[in-house]
């Protein structure tokens, strides 16, 4: 019997060593020879520690699993894959919450031993990497072109553009790919599922963005609260090495690409391209001027592709599959699909990767299965904190890029962050403000003045103070915040509190 217990920090901050070494003890006592593995994560979050038992009738799921849960789960036959206990889910495959999902870049995620390159590559893994290998540079950049893939950072901006402008830069110029694994915004969690949960396929995609470009080295720019993730990328690394998937001829193609992680510090604004750049130059994380774009001048000055995880982590599935097969999923100008992080104040938080035109009231409700306090939803937060705050009235916008940026919104890394009636959105709005007065760089005026000046209008309007004017002030300041910033944090601070000026007028009057 294999019984699989996850080690991403979820599941581990839920008590997931202990209940793995716990099982491993009953069994030993009763006799019985079981193998436990340590799987990524699911993303079935409320569910976790989610402990899966394989007798040899498909994986019986039982969650969540606490190390005092054990014994008496045990006694109930969780051995033998025996489903009459409550925790228990039946065949896992068939939840569902997994059941409706489209997942092409998670198919793999808690079914494989994330360190395992044997696991990987017999389920799917390497063969993009294969094909992209015996490919020339041009074609795989057609090929992420046919796919339709936007960066999922945030901007959304088509990959393959960016790709095809390091392409284009001389052939002896130095080239790099960086992966932006600074996960800052409020409620994701996507980037780090891949890092800890299926590391080779980020591993991939850089390889095979490297081959397209014609870049030799890769960095991972991993924020610093990520341990575990650290941990298994280096882990990965040095084993895909030694197996020949990095190094000085990667696939036998001739091609050379070798990769590090290197650590943030703890910094929002390093999530920003070149102020990462600068983080991983050594300097402090001040935000460059652009143009000239990091395709161009990058890190050390040479042309750069900066990718999200989610991006690279695409590109396996688009080289294995064909672009089409990709694009083939989505709506209008948003193809494939997008990693979607249910979090805040609801039920059922996890993973959902779900084609572009999904309303989102269907994964509040359907997926989410309403608020976790049971109170109604008052707002939700997609994008991130730097993105608006969607009222009711908004929840049946489908997500697709066009469609939020209609509604002044965005999806930004596709996180999702719900908020129950009793939530103050004056507060909300204050701390849009207040969260831009520690995380600004400092590099412009606009950002570093402008929010404190905005933390101390909005608290004179909360108090009553001359409301109408500060009002008017407070609407001017975020106009010139959004026009005079340098970059996505000052010159997106304003987006919540402009959704909430407009959408909980009387919450923001105290
Ligand atoms: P941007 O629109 O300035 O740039 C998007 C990307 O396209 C950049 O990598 C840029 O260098 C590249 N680019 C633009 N024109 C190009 C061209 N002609 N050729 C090649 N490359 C080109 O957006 P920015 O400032 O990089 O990102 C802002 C977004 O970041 C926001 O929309 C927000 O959603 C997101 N964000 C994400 C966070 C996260 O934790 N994932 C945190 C904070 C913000
Ligand atoms: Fe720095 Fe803020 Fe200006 Fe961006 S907007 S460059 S974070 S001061």
């Amino acid at each position: 019997t294999k019984i699989y217990v996850p080690c991403d920090t979820t599941a581990l901050s839920l008590g997931a060593d202990q209940v793995a070494r716990l099982i491993e003890q009953k069994a030993a006592e009763q006799g019985v020879d079981i193998t436990v593995i340590r799987n990524g994560s699911r993303g079935l979050c409320w569910l976790e520690p989610l402990v899966e038992v394989d007798a040899g009738q498909g994986r019986v799921a039982y969650g969540p699993v606490e190390p005092d849960d054990v014994a008496g789960l045990i006694g109930a036959g969780l051995l033998d894959g025996q489903s009459g206990h409550e925790r228990c889910l039946g065949n896992i495959e068939e939840h569902s919450y997994l059941k409706r999902q489209q997942r092409l870049t998670f198919a793999r995620i808690g079914l494989t031993d994330p360190l395992s390159v044997d696991d990987y590559r017999s389920h799917g893994g390497f063969e993009g990497l294969a094909r992209a290998a015996a490919m020339e540079p041009q074609g795989i950049v057609d090929e992420v072109k046919t796919s339709g893939l936007r960066g999922r950072g945030g901007a959304a901006f088509p990959t393959a553009i960016k790709w095809q402008t390091v392409h284009d830069q001389p052939r002896q110029q130095q080239k790099y790919i960086v992966c932006n694994a600074d996960e800052g915004d409020s409620g994701t969690f996507a980037d780090r599922l891949v890092m800890e949960c299926d590391p080779y396929m980020l591993i991939e995609g850089m390889a095979i963005a490297g081959m397209a470009v014609g870049a030799t080295q890769g960095y991972i720019y991993l924020r610093s609260e990520y341990p575990v993730a650290h941990r298994m990328l280096n882990e990965a690394i040095a084993r895909a090495e030694a197996a020949g998937y990095l190094g000085d001829d990667v696939f036998g193609s001739g091609r050379a690409f070798h990769l590090e992680v290197r650590l943030g510090a703890g910094a929002y604004i390093c999530g920003e391209e070149t102020s990462l750049l600068e983080s991983l130059e050594g300097k402090r994380g001040l935000v460059r001027a652009k143009p000239p774009l990091p395709a161009i001048v990058g890190l050390f000055g040479q042309p750069t592709v900066v990718n999200n995880v989610l991006s690279l982590a695409a590109v396996p599935f688009i080289m294995a599959k064909g672009g089409e097969a990709y694009a083939n999923y989505g709506m209008g100008r948003s193809r494939g699909t997008l990693p979607v992080q249910l979090a805040g104040n609801i039920r059922r938080g996890g993973l959902i990767e779900l084609a572009f035109g999904v309303p989102l009231k269907e994964l509040l409700e359907d997926f989410g299965d309403g608020t976790a306090t049971g109170r109604p939803m008052k707002a939700v937060q997609v994008g991130g904190p730097l993105m608006a705050y969607l009222p009711e009235s908004q929840w049946g916008t489908p997500l697709d890029y066009e469609a939020f940026a209609e509604l002044g919104a965005g999806i930004g890394h596709g996180g999702v962050v719900v908020f129950d009636d009793s939530v103050d959105m004056g507060e909300q709005a204050r701390f849009a403000m207040e969260f831009c007065t520690v995380e600004s760089c400092g590099k412009c005026t606009p950002c570093r003045i402008g929010s404190v000046r905005g933390v101390e209008v909005i608290d004179r309007i909360r108090s009553g103070e001359n409301r109408e004017a500060n009002l008017g002030l407070l609407e001017d300041l975020c106009d010139t915040m959004v026009d005079g910033s340098l970059c996505a944090m000052g010159g997106m601070t304003p987006f919540p509190v402009q959704s909430v000026i407009k959408h909980f007028p009387d919450d923001l009057a105290g």
